[in-house]
């Protein structure tokens, strides 16, 4: 991954994705979602902290009648590539049997986070288990977890705002933007 070294170099940012071309695609995902649910409940699990405010347009978005919870995982590895040893940090509150579940994500890179949040998951018997990221990166993909709902795809390049992050920083900026070092 072309991923920045330090959050003592300097970079510059530069827009990929705007709000406005967020949130049109964030209505486009929940009707595609309301659609395939057809009135049933989702239970949407946030995967923290990237997709909190993904999930929070999402909720509003569809239609359906939704419960949330959240999960927060931890990955062994450096700041900006995980290792694929998952350690869950915070489970969830609820119990996710015979509900259907909708695992919502910000990023998936290698798919090692979504593979073995995946196999939990599915251990705890849902009634059904789909994957919804806001954003694809296909090109360091390892697995081949599957995906159902997909917001953007991109190649390389690591990205920051709308909730994501680098080095905890750059999570509140309303639109999507490239990490460039300078
Ligand atoms: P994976 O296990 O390699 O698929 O890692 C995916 C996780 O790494 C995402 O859920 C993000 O938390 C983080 N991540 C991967 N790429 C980026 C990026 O470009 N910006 C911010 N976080 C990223
Ligand atoms: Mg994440």
């Amino acid at each position: 991954m072309a991923s920045p070294n330090t959050s003592k170099n300097k970079h510059s940012l530069t827009q990929l994705f705007s709000a406005e071309e967020i949130a049109a695609r964030v209505r486009e995902l929940a009707a595609q979602i309301d659609r395939d649910y057809d009135g049933r409940e989702i239970l949407m699990i946030a995967v923290l902290k990237g997709s909190f405010l993904f999930i929070a347009d999402l909720v509003r978005a569809v239609k359906s009648p939704t419960v949330i919870d959240f999960v927060r995982l931890a990955s062994y590895g450096s700041a900006t590539q995980s290792s694929g040893i998952i350690e869950v940090r915070k489970d969830l509150e609820m119990s996710i049997k015979d509900k259907d579940v909708l695992v919502v994500e910000d990023i998936v890179d290698s798919g090692q986070t979504l593979e073995s949040l995946r196999s939990i998951l599915l251990n705890r018997q849902p009634a059904s288990l789909r994957i919804c990221t806001l954003i694809d990166k296909q090109a360091h993909r390892v697995t081949n977890v599957p995906v159902d709902y997909i917001g953007f795809s991109m190649d390389d390049g690591f990205i920051v705002g709308y909730g994501l992050d680098f080095d905890e920083r750059y999570r509140d900026l309303p639109d999507i933007r490239v990490v460039e070092n300078v």
